[in-house]
């Protein structure tokens, strides 16, 4: 029997939204599709491929396409973006005269690029297009002065742990965990002993480069995601009775007379960006969470824990930038996320989700259920050439974990 080969031939190429989108959308729809009888999280990107990075200060979408002698197809793509992040902390004499000034920690800083969304179409995996397209993303992270390059996947995703691991030289890096809290029919009691006060973004970037800006992965450029639209405000939490929206003197006053413990975090509105729909859920499922629900919603008063309505799509609140000090700082965070909370409900979202380091000492403060959440979001990491800014680091790569990290809200 004669088999025609047929000549085909794999094209990488921007992404162009005029040409592209419905083929990519075709893609992410395939490879949504989870096993047989078992649920799976459907993604839509509100016909935007590119919101996953826009928000970035440099960023990329390639796509991958067969090319036949009679027809074109898209059959993967991959998004990459770049930014300054500390990767590590040094200690520097900041003062008139140097021999007497106090070493303060002071962060180092590199440039960093980062991969998501890589898809293959399943008609076409292991065939090389995953391996292409890192490539060509990579050498685009060099082009433009990328010391290191970095990805998450889920910890047991083998196709693409083994794609970066064993084919493109990354390293297994940081493990932090994704915890994800429903947002219920009912506001969430916050405590009366705490005052939460929203500060104006001038206050929070000042507040976030003095106290956080040594921590692994801040981004240099925080005023932009700040004061993003996306963020919906930074609010700061304290003890009854030491400070108010009323009295707040400001970050610089504030820092300089803090109160035993304080606790801060800022909310990202990540609805406007993309939603999320569980799909494969039996009827009893669904049924059974609608329950919960309508007598969460007829009987506020008893604070059921009801499953939201996750079923259809349903958008989500991130929060980022949580840190704090002092010894009651988990309660404050806890009641910030009460507070976070009640705010994701009033705007009709689903779910309140946050990342943080597997050692960070707020987790504790941090609400969540298990079963929506993931105790270990597999970070991979490269160095991409052999000159680098950080040279009082050294190696990034090789460094131990940092008590946190700083999950940037642009990258989720
Ligand atoms: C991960 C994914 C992008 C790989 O795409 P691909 O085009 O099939 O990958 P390639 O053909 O370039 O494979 C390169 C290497 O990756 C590894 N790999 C790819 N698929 C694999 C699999 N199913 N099992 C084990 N290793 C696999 C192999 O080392 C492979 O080299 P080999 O074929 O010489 O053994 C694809 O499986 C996919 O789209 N998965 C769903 C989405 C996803 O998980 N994305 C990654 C999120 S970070």
């Amino acid at each position: 029997m004669v088999v025609e080969e047929k000549k085909v031939a794999i094209v990488v190429r921007k992404y162009d939204p005029k040409t592209d989108l419905s083929g990519v959308e075709d893609v992410e729809r395939r490879c949504e599709v989870g096993p047989s009888g078992e649920l799976s999280l459907f993604t839509d990107l509100l016909g935007d491929p590119i919101c996953r990075v826009r928000n970035s200060p440099a960023y990329l979408m390639l796509i991958a396409e067969i090319i036949g002698s009679e027809e074109k197809e898209i059959v993967g793509m991959i998004r990459g973006c770049i930014k300054t992040v500390t990767c590590g902390k040094k200690l520097s004499r900041n003062g008139k005269n140097n021999s007497e000034a106090i070493p303060k920690p002071v962060p180092v800083y590199t440039k960093l690029a980062y991969i998501l969304g890589l898809r293959v179409s399943p008609s076409h995996r292991r065939m090389g297009i995953g391996l292409k397209l890192v490539r060509e993303t990579e050498e685009w992270f060099r082009e433009n002065g990328a010391e290191y390059s970095y990805l998450a996947t889920d910890n047991d995703n083998q196709a693409s742990i083994n794609l970066f691991t064993d084919k493109c030289g990354y390293a297994k890096f940081r493990t932090p965990s994704i915890l994800v809290n429903p947002v219920f029919a009912h506001r969430v009691r916050v405590s009366s002993r705490v005052t939460i006060i929203k500060l104006p973004p001038c206050d929070a970037e000042f507040l976030y480069r003095k106290r956080f800006a040594t921590t692994e992965f801040f981004p240099r450029d925080i005023d932009s995601v700040l004061n993003n639209k996306l963020t919906l405000g930074t609010f700061l939490a304290v003890p009854r009775g030491t400070y108010s929206a009323e009295s707040w003197p400001g970050s610089s006053r504030f820092l300089s007379s803090p109160p035993d413990s304080w606790a801060l975090l800022s909310v990202w509105n990540a609805k406007d960006v993309f939603t999320l729909e569980v799909r494969g859920a039996s009827r009893v499922k669904r049924t059974l969470a609608r329950t919960t629900r309508v007598l969460d919603r007829a009987l506020p008063w008893l604070r059921l824990p009801s499953v939201p309505e996750v079923f259809k799509p349903f958008g989500l609140h991130f929060l980022y930038g949580l840190g704090g000090e002092g010894p009651r700082a988990v309660k404050l965070v806890k009641a910030l996320c009460g507070h976070a909370h009640n705010l994701a409900k009033e705007r009709g979202c689903s779910v309140v989700a946050t990342e943080v380091s597997n050692g960070e000492p707020l987790r504790l403060g941090i609400p969540h259920w298990k079963r929506l959440s993931c105790a270990e979001d597999l970070w991979c990491i490269k160095r991409l050439g052999e000159d680098y800014s950080d040279g009082s680091v050294g190696d990034w790569t090789k460094s131990p974990p940092g008590l946190s990290i700083f999950v940037d809200p642009r990258e989720i």
